[in-house]
């Protein structure tokens, strides 16, 4: 497999991330809601970037698929979820690829009456977008490949990569 964003690089696009979060969230009652389980790794090493008090909330999307060639669903599990009302959440996710998980973990924890919601993700697959919603902050956009490390998965493998790499077909 082969590196496409290494560890140095990811540190320094993290922390940045990180103060201009605790800059723009000043002065707010926050809440940095992770996306299980892929924002694990950026989800910990982000908010010890932020250098503001905030909380810490889960939330968890997957994809299943329902019957054989019908297009994957999509389940989202929010009874980990914690009272939010009033607060300003940041949603933290790993990637961005169409933007369909983003687009309903928003509609989801909207229900639960947030004053404010931004959304970070690490990567964006920029383009391939099928909804119109985009994040609000990013660390790196990347071409439209398949890639893992970092907490992103191959049928949950390589989430303890401390790099992102692209997967090789003789990877799998
Ligand atoms: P979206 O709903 O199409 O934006 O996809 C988001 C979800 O698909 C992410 O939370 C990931 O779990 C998964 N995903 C999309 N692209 C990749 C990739 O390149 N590597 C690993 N997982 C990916
Ligand atoms: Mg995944």
């Amino acid at each position: 497999m082969q590196t496409l964003i290494g560890e140095q690089e990811i540190r320094s696009a993290v922390t940045s991330l990180g103060k201009q979060i605790a800059s723009e969230f000043c002065n707010e009652s926050v809440t940095v809601l992770g996306v299980l389980t892929g924002s694990i790794v950026f989800l910990a090493d982000l908010i010890r970037s932020i250098d503001l008090p905030h909380r810490v909330g889960l939330i968890q999307a997957s994809s299943y698929r329902g019957a054989t060639r019908t297009p994957l669903k999509l389940r989202i599990n929010d009874s980990l979820l914690p009272d939010i009302r009033g607060r300003s959440v940041l949603l933290v996710d790993d990637i961005f690829d169409t933007g369909a998980t983003l687009s309903a973990l928003l509609a989801t924890v909207r229900t639960y009456e947030p004053r404010r919601i931004q959304s970070a993700v690490l990567l964006w697959k920029t383009g391939k977008s099928t909804v119109d919603i985009q994040p609000d902050y990013h660390c790196f956009q990347i071409p439209d490949r398949f890639v893992v490390g970092y907490g992103l998965d191959y049928n949950d493998d390589y989430r303890h990569l401390p790099f992102i790499a692209v997967l090789d077909h003789r990877d799998v």
